[in-house]
């Protein structure tokens, strides 16, 4: 039987995915383009309003399959699976099965049952009091790049945001664990991991957390033989440590770059977000980063036309982006979600205010991502090539890859020889929009 995984969202529903993947695959299921599959399985986000659309939209799409198909079902996991529950039995004949961010543990197994029984429903909703450990069915090389999992949920609770909702409390994996699981892929050929959790920098203070803090976890992690790059994403500014600033300094593999959601520009507005930080604070970090890592690539999250926003406000996020000096940043207009304190609040901006924010916003940023693009050409620096690019140009291929601070940069190259997952040594030689062109240099 062939199955296929649909992913909406954040890099925690993309490596919950991969896990299931490779589950499913474990026990004689075989990955299917959507045309061929039998079962269909929906990771979804719920994070604002549009991703939880196409949810429904893509159900909709699965709904003519199974018309003509009877066969044929689907499993909604994640996000709006949390969030909705079973109401998606009543209203989709189609589905029949849904799961919570904890619940997908369940699911390889739950898949078997549902084929032999086939009047079966199922729902794995409940929260775990516990970091829930999953088995793993690694195969025998992994890609050079991974994601592991370090922490479910989220305790902070600002004011727009559903993730604490959908994804519960925060619950800090066990340090041995986290590190098995680096060690394990290291030996399968991995070259960079990515640290993952709502709020890494909070990692081990709840009361699930083992007494080892996120920098020291950084620390071991990074001291694993034959790992080469360590990131980490996301952070929060209230949580972030001295140490784990100090350790952009202190350890090699630990990758020249941050991703450290700011939000808005204005105090007033941060008060409430209950984001519990000022701007000010926000650049005291930023300094103290420069100081120990002063080619640290900054990126941010940003939302325009929060409930009470003002034209000051916006300039004032205007002005921090400036100075910052962001490398890039994704922004979103405020989405209300339900059951957030947001939502009931008053002063709602107009779509159409949001809407010029956002694009004037989206502008400001382009033009300082192209200014500290430029600025990396003539440097040198390692790319870990993903594959060949899409990129093709006047017959010559590319391989596409990701410098040490994330950018992606595209390199000319024969391809006799597969790059894919090599760490090379490459000359930055242009700047393009979203993208850098390299050179490759030996050695
Ligand atoms: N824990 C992470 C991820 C949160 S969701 C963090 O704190 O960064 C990712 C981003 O979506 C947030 O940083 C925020 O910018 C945006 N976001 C969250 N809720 C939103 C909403 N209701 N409307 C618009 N953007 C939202
Ligand atoms: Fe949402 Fe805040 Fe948690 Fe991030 S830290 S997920 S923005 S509540
Ligand atoms: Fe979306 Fe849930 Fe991630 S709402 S951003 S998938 S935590």
């Amino acid at each position: 039987m062939k199955f296929h995984v649909f992913t909406f969202g954040c890099q925690m529903n993309v490596c919950d995915s991969d896990w299931l993947c490779r589950s499913l695959t474990a026990l004689g299921f075989e990955q299917g383009k959507e045309e061929e599959a039998d079962i269909f399985l929906i990771n979804t986000c719920s994070v604002r309003e549009k991703p939880e659309q196409k949810v429904y939209s893509l159900l909709g799409r699965l709904q003519s399959y199974w018309n003509k198909n009877k066969d044929i079902f689907v499993g909604v996991g994640g996000c709006v699976a949390q969030q909705i529950g079973k109401k998606f039995f009543q209203r989709f004949p189609h589905v029949r099965l849904v799961f919570g961010t904890d619940g997908i543990v369940m699911v390889p197994q739950a898949i078997s049952r549902l084929i032999r029984e086939p009047d079966l429903r199922l729902s794995f909703l409940d929260f775990e009091d516990y970091y829930p450990e999953r088995e793993n069915h690694w195969p025998e090389k992994m890609p050079a790049q991974a994601y592991v999992n370090i922490m479910q949920g989220c305790d902070n609770f600002c004011a727009y945001c559903i993730v604490p909702y959908t994804r519960g409390r925060q619950k800090s994996r066990s340090s041995k664990a986290i590190l098995d699981e680096c060690r394990t892929l290291v030996s399968l050929g991995v070259k960079e991991i990515t640290l993952l959790g709502q709020n890494v920098n909070s990692y081990g203070l709840d009361r699930f957390g083992d007494g080892v803090s996120f920098a020291e976890l950084l620390c071991q992690v990074a001291a694993i033989d034959g790992l080469k790059r360590l990131r980490f994403t996301t952070s929060h500014p209230k949580d972030i440590a001295d140490e784990v600033i100090k350790a952009f300094g202190d350890l090699p593999c630990l990758c020249p770059q941050l991703h450290l959601p700011l939000q808005s520009g204005s105090n007033r507005i941060l008060k409430l977000m209950g984001r519990k930080y000022t701007r000010e604070e926000y650049l005291e970090i930023v300094d103290s980063l420069r100081k120990v890592c002063p080619d640290i690539a900054l990126t941010t999250d940003l939302i325009v036309g929060f409930p009470g926003e003002t034209e000051e406000d916006f300039k004032q996020t205007l002005e921090m982006v400036e100075q910052v000096g962001f490398e890039n940043s994704f922004s979103f207009k405020y989405s209300d979600r339900p059951g957030v304190r947001a939502e009931k609040m008053h002063h709602k901006v107009l779509e159409e205010v949001k809407v010029r924010r956002l694009a004037i916003l989206q502008e400001l940023q382009e033009k300082l991502t192209q200014k500290s693009y430029s600025q990396r050409v003539g440097k040198v620096d390692e790319v870990l090539v993903e594959g060949p690019s899409k990129k093709q140009d006047k017959g010559m291929k590319f391989w596409r890859g990701r410098d040490s601070g994330g950018r992606v940069v595209n390199i000319p190259g024969s391809s006799d020889q597969d790059l894919t997952g090599e760490l090379i040594r490459v000359k930055i030689v242009q700047a393009k929009k979203h993208s850098l062109l390299g050179e490759m240099l030996e050695g």
